[in-house]
């Protein structure tokens, strides 16, 4: 291929354009998210938005970049898994970009998206994937030639669960980075914290996990009266422990000696030591790219298309 490859990233609420060039180098995204003032995400009101900024977006990617949509030679978009209205978007927006420039349209699958740009960022081979993103919780790992999902939620995503928790509070979305700060200050206040009178549910369920007794019960902790720093610094002590542990048994499981952690929610710092540590004490390693990968973003979508392309 002698050009560069469009991703286009619509499975929520963010929309992202990004770009590889003709050795799959990637480029930072031009992106827009929808926050809602009030609620959840509505998924009509979210394809809306991509519809609205997709033009100008667009533009943005190609002029922070400098290149003229004629050096595209492929596009890429995101096929799923996500919400239906956002991704039929994502795919009319692309199939009209590639029509328009006649060159390759190819769906991907965005969970791959993330251990493709991780394993080029870090430059691990065979990792076991943390998929921590508002609306995924995944384990996944390479197996007999296909990706496998060895472990998820069987509720809401992790960082859904810490967005409806914030919210609660009054906390506006995304409420990840906000108790990522509140845990740090309690930390600051009570260096040496123990959970008692903290204590939460355990979220895992075998190799599956469950968020929504945690979300509940440390709502319950709050409305006793519990200070929020705690409250915090608990909720992510549980949560991201949970996820830690169903990593670690895919690692032993599969023999793999790698873990990568992908989505919003690998930008915590907290969940990046917690996964250093298991992996040093398996003697293993682990990694995570750099935030603006591990949020959702098309320059992912575009490098798993690049790929894809080259091997068809
Ligand atoms: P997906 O479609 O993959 O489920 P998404 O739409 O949820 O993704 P992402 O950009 O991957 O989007 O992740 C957003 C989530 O990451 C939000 O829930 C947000 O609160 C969480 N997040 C972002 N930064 C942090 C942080 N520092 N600590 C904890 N959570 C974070
Ligand atoms: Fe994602």
């Amino acid at each position: 291929m002698t050009g560069w490859t469009l991703g286009i990233e619509t499975t929520a609420h963010t929309l992202s354009f990004g770009l590889v060039d003709a050795d799959g180098k990637p480029y930072p995204a031009a992106s827009d998210t929808l926050r809602p003032d009030e609620g959840g995400i509505h998924p009509r009101e979210a394809a809306d938005h991509h519809k609205d900024v997709a033009a100008e977006l667009y533009a943005k990617v190609l002029e922070m970049h400098g290149i003229n949509q004629n050096q595209l030679t492929g596009v890429a978009y995101s096929q799923g898994p996500g919400l239906g209205p956002c991704l039929r978007v994502g795919a009319s927006i692309a199939r009209g970009i590639a029509t328009r420039l006649d060159v390759p349209l190819i769906g991907v699958n965005h969970c791959v998206a993330h251990i493709e740009i991780g394993r080029q960022q870090c430059g691990c081979r065979d990792p076991v994937l943390l998929y921590v993103s508002g609306g995924n919780t995944q384990v996944i790992a390479r197996l007999n030639g296909r990706y496998r999902v060895l472990g998820e939620t069987l509720d809401i995503g992790i960082g859904n669960m810490l967005d409806k928790f914030a919210r609660l509070q009054g906390i506006p979305f995304p409420g990840g980075p906000k108790i990522e700060e509140l845990a740090s200050a309690y930390l600051e206040r009570c260096p040496n914290p123990t959970m008692e009178g903290l204590e939460l549910p355990y979220a895992v369920r075998g190799m599956d996990l469950a968020f929504s007794g945690l979300l509940t019960a440390a709502q319950r902790l709050v409305e006793n009266g519990t200070e929020l720093d705690a409250v915090c610094w608990s909720l992510q002590e549980h949560a991201f422990a949970s996820c830690v542990e169903v990593a670690e048994r895919a690692m032993a499981h599969t023999g793999k000696s790698e873990l990568l952690l992908g989505g919003g929610v690998a930008c915590n710092e907290r969940m990046r030591t917690m996964s250093n540590m298991m992996a040093n004490d398996r003697e293993g390693t682990s990694h995570a790219p750099p935030k603006m990968y591990c949020i959702d973003n098309g320059t992912m979508i575009a490098l798993l298309g690049f790929l894809e392309l080259q091997n068809r």
